[in-house]
């Protein structure tokens, strides 16, 4: 009976023990459970931070994407300005009959007509064949003048003086102007040095005469300065000298066009006329109204 005692106890005392290792063990899988559950949270919310900072990467991009585009079609291309939508607020018509002429020429150059006006790769052109609404009166465009100014700036810096003689002309003053003109010397003259109402790239507010329109202009310090220098301030001189059966104007190293700099810079580089290097026309037998002449 004494005996039996210390074996009970012993027992007993392996029994705890047992439950003691037992209880250790327990303590220690729900610790290793909670830490791996800690773990996993916290991957958990990298991913979804690494998930928000991609979706914010690629909206900032998106928001810089169309900034870009923004700029690129406000300012290099106002060219193109007093252009579509602009044009969509001030002449209601849509024509969209095209001529046979300007048909052939869609297989190389994206020609399009919105409201009377013609786009050629985007570019409004106005020349011969192409014409202008006679109500269409945007204004000088604020962009072709503030680039105009920048320009005359840089001039002054150089000693050279360059000022707008003639600038925006609505409708009916070109209608004036030509009849004058045609008064004087008659239509076929009158033809090679003005345009007939609603053929004035004048009419565009994109276009400056500079300094004066006189013969005598060519060769001055001020004309050979304007032609190395336009381009950069988004300017082209529109009629080039011996250019006439493409341009349909005799040479006029004062009239400046405004295409904006990226445009300008490679209408210049590749040393061809507007017509040349959009690949079309510039002729009344062409034209829509056959470049009628309105009183
Ligand atoms: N002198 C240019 C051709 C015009 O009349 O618009
Ligand atoms: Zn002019």
């Amino acid at each position: 009976m004494h005996s039996e005692m210390p074996e009970n106890d012993n027992l007993d005392n392996e029994d705890i023990e047992r439950k003691k290792q037992e209880q250790e063990i327990r303590k220690r899988m729900i610790e290793r459970r909670r830490l791996a559950e800690k773990r996993r949270v916290r991957r958990n919310r990298l991913f979804a931070l690494a998930v928000l900072l991609i979706f914010i990467l690629i909206v900032v991009k998106c928001c810089s994407a169309i900034k870009n585009n923004k700029k690129d079609i406000s300012a290099d291309s106002v060219v193109q300005s007093n252009s579509a939508e602009e044009a969509d607020v001030k002449n209601k018509s849509f024509d969209s009959s095209k001529s046979a002429e300007s048909q052939v020429q869609e297989s190389k150059h994206k020609i399009e007509e919105k409201n009377g006006m013609t786009f050629v790769d985007g570019i409004l052109i106005v020349n011969k064949t192409y014409s202008l609404p006679a109500d269409y009166d945007p204004g000088t465009s604020s962009v072709a003048q503030n680039a105009f100014d920048k320009m005359a700036a840089a001039a002054a810096k150089d000693g050279i003086t360059l000022f707008i003689n003639s600038g925006y002309r609505s409708y009916q003053e070109q209608v004036n102007l030509y009849n004058q003109y045609a008064s004087e010397r008659g239509t076929e003259e009158a033809d090679k040095v003005s345009s007939r109402p609603g053929h004035s790239e004048h009419q565009t507010g994109l276009t400056f005469d500079v300094n004066t329109t006189e013969l005598s202009f060519e060769g001055t310090p001020e004309a050979i300065w304007l032609e190395k220098h336009c381009a950069e301030y988004g300017f082209i001189i529109r009629y080039p000298k011996g250019k006439e059966d493409e341009t349909g104007y005799i040479y006029e190293p004062w009239h400046i066009r405004y295409l904006g700099k990226e445009i300008a810079e490679k209408v210049t580089e590749s040393g061809l006329t507007l017509e040349k290097y959009l690949g079309i026309t510039s002729d009344y037998k062409y034209a829509k109204d056959k470049g009628c002449i309105s009183q």
